[in-house]
């Protein structure tokens, strides 16, 4: 950009960057509590339904590394290389063998066509282009594959979104989180049929199941 300014999508995965250098440390620690309040189930919710040749988004620091069934293959990415060296140390703890690896959610590095299933849990709320993320899921599933979602996202439900569109800009400014989307749109818009959704905690937590369309 002219006149050494940022472009918003750099700033953005800047401000990630920036955001989960400096967390990553502590992630597991802060997690476990809306883990508990709002998310409880959920890992092994997303984790029984991955089958076969298996990429995760975003993994973070591996949390749901230790509920995949035996004798999926599993390949990870996250943007952030602290977060990511958690990740793999927890993988060799568990034994459990996985590819994870640098990579962004928004431009992936694989062919089209190459997974079975697609997970992601609570970061469709971090990644900038959430819509850029949701089209590169359906461009790697096979024709069939299935993508499983665990989210927090905007309540239908006027009081709490209020608090929410109150909460909102700190969430973003501090913590590079979005708490009004609804992954829902981009879901339907990129075409998935929608097999399974699971609304609970006030509209706030979003369970999805989603099929790439194909073969008939
Ligand atoms: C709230 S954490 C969730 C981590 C993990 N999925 C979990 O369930 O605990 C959000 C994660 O999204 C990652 N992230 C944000 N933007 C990303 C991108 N463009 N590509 C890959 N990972 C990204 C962050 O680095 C962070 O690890």
């Amino acid at each position: 950009m002219i006149g050494g300014g940022v472009t918003p999508a750099l700033d953005e995965a800047e401000k990630v960057r920036r955001v989960y250098e400096r967390e990553a440390s502590n992630y597991d620690r802060n997690v476990k509590l809306p883990e508990r309040l709002l998310f409880s189930g959920g890992r092994e919710w997303v984790c029984a339904r991955a089958e076969g040749e298996v990429l995760e988004i975003a993994v973070g620091t591996g949390r749901n590394l230790p509920h995949y069934p035996d004798g999926v293959r599993l390949t990870g990415i996250e943007f952030v290389p602290a977060m990511l060296e958690i990740a793999r140390r927890r993988a060799v703890e568990l034994g459990r063998p996985a590819d994870l690896r640098l990579g962004d959610a928004q431009s992936l590095e694989f062919e089209d066509d190459t997974f079975d299933t697609v997970v992601c849990t609570l970061s469709l709320c971090a990644i900038p282009d959430d819509r850029a993320a949701v089209a590169e899921v359906r461009r790697v599933l096979r024709p069939g594959g299935r993508f499983v979602l665990l989210e927090h996202v905007r309540s239908p439900l006027r009081p709490v979104r209020g608090v929410q569109r109150l909460l909102a800009p700190a969430l973003h400014r501090f913590g590079a989180d979005h708490l009004l989307r609804d992954p829902l749109e981009h879901v339907q818009a990129e075409g998935f049929s929608i097999e399974l959704l699971e609304r609970s905690k006030l509209g706030l937590v979003e369970r999805l199941l989603a099929r790439k369309p194909g073969p008939d």
